[in-house]
């Protein structure tokens, strides 16, 4: 590859795209909060979304933890914790090959759906189908750098992604000529993955940046209602008796008196 395109490509580009993601997705979240979401079609078709839907997003879950961990950490730290280079070519190939698989069964049923049913497809916009054409092709990419990869499971090559990676994140003026000599395919998937955080803050990806992770953390509760018709009148599940504290269900207790009142 030309010297000047591989500069551009993997020692410009990167910047280029991590500004676009966060600055981009900082002033549409400024300028048209109520734009921000994912878009849910679910009210126009359940079929095939529930599959597909689960499939991509667990796959794509592993897919990004495996890419940020298996990259971004530096290579004297994999060396100091004892694991080998091809150990770690190889977890990542077969943990990435499941994940991958999985995300692009996904894709496929959701691309499916959103072109063949009629009112999906009405009410999709050119950037809806384009983001997920665009998704369905990099796992196909990705997917397909596991041919090469097995070519070299010693981690040749993932040591020099490694140190691409890294030497992105440090600035440091070398990094692109590590990719120079990749498989041209390897290039690819990583110009279309930087062009997916260019494009995510003008499209539906956005709400990448709102997954509800909190989810996880939440204290848990659990709501038991009574089967038997014996009704209970003073008690209302959400509100609690009149006059004590309303059920805190981990949270902060207030009495029903003074939520009502607007907390004044
Ligand atoms: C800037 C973003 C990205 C970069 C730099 C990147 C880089 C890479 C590299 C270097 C590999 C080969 C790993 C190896 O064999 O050692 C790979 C594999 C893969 N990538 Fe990406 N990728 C990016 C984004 C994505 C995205 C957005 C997806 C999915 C939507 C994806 C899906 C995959 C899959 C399925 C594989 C094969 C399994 C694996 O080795 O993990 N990648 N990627």
């Amino acid at each position: 590859m030309n010297e000047f395109l591989n500069q551009l490509a993997f020692g410009w580009y990167p910047y280029f795209a991590v500004t676009v993601l966060v600055v981009g997705s900082i002033l549409r979240f400024d300028k048209d909060q109520y734009s921000w979401r994912s878009q849910s079609s679910q009210f126009l078709r359940r079929k095939q979304l529930s599959l597909g839907s689960n499939l991509f997003h667990m796959g794509v879950i592993v897919l990004f933890v495996g890419h940020l961990v298996g990259l971004l950490t530096p290579i004297n730290v994999v060396d100091g914790l004892g694991i080998g280079h091809g150990f770690k070519q190889l977890a990542a190939l077969v943990v990435g090959g499941i994940a991958g698989i999985a995300a692009l069964v996904g894709a496929t049923l959701l691309l499916h759906r959103r072109l063949t049913d009629p009112r999906i497809r009405q009410s999709s916009s050119f950037g809806d189908i384009a983001v997920l054409v665009l998704i369905w092709v990099q796992l196909v990419m990705g997917v397909g750098t596991t041919y090469w990869t097995m070519q070299h499971l010693d981690g040749t090559e993932m040591v020099r992604f490694m140190g691409w990676a890294s030497g992105i994140v440090r600035f440091d003026p070398g990094a692109p000529a590590l990719l120079a000599d990749v498989a041209i395919i390897y290039k690819l998937h990583i110009v279309l993955g930087l062009t997916l955080f260019v494009i995510t803050p003008f499209t539906r990806l956005v709400h990448i940046w709102s997954a509800p992770i909190w989810f996880l953390l939440r204290p848990g509760y659990q709501i038991v209602r009574s089967l038997s018709p014996v009704k209970r009148p003073h008690y209302s599940l959400t509100k609690g008796p009149a006059g004590a504290p309303a059920p805190s269900f981990g949270g902060s207790a207030v009495t029903r008196a003074h939520s009502e009142s607007g907390g004044t």
